[in-house]
């Protein structure tokens, strides 16, 4: 992973598809004096997508990207991120999945987060999934991005206990509050913080 050098801070550009509540959350870390990066672009493939409000409240420049072609988008999201001198991405709700050949070109500076434990429930519908596996915990994890969806290695977790009446509505909110907390410090720990 990239080296925190000087005082400088890790430009970070995160890439979101809807709401952004992780979004929110990582603007707010990346000012704390303790912050290791600086949140400098927003990625978003949705036009509507709310979270790009955030941009304006916040001041970040955002871009958005059609992804009917995905390796023209890719190419021109890479433009934006050289010319910004990005050098960390967070991935947080983005919901396309980035060819390899664009992971390799940002090979170990992709984080994302994830609304199970990993490596159980990958992709979609996660708590949907398990709550009809009854299970006992669900919770959220950062990890890399490598090649494979859902599977690059882990950096933290946080588990969450489910109730007797939990819905996957209500799983979701409860796990959000914790993916708030996890990803800012998952990215101190990426930089030994
Ligand atoms: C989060 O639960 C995240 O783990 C998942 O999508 C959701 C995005 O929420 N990948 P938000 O847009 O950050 O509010």
């Amino acid at each position: 992973m990239v080296l925190l050098t000087g005082s400088n801070k890790i430009k970070t550009a995160v890439f979101i598809s809807g709401k952004g509540s992780n979004l929110k959350s990582l603007i707010k870390f990346s000012k704390k004096n303790n912050s290791p990066i600086s949140i400098d672009l927003i990625i978003c493939d949705n036009l509507n997508a709310k979270g790009l409000n955030f941009g304006n409240t916040f001041k970040i420049k955002k871009k958005v990207f059609n992804f009917k072609n995905k390796a023209k988008a890719e190419n021109k999201i890479l433009f934006e991120l050289k010319s910004k001198n990005i050098n960390l991405i967070c991935l947080a709700g983005f919901m396309k999945i980035l060819s390899k050949n664009f992971i390799k070109k940002f090979k170990g500076k992709i984080l994302n987060i994830h609304p199970s434990l990993l490596p159980k429930y990958k992709g979609l519908n996660t708590h949907q999934r398990v709550l009809e596996n009854n299970e006992k915990y669900s919770g959220c994890t950062v990890h890399y991005v490598s090649y494979k969806l859902d599977s690059g290695e882990i950096i933290l977790q946080k588990k969450v206990k489910i109730k007797r009446k939990e819905t996957p509505k209500s799983l979701a909110k409860k796990i959000l509050v914790q993916e708030h907390k996890l990803y800012p410090k998952a990215i101190l720990k990426v930089f030994r913080l």
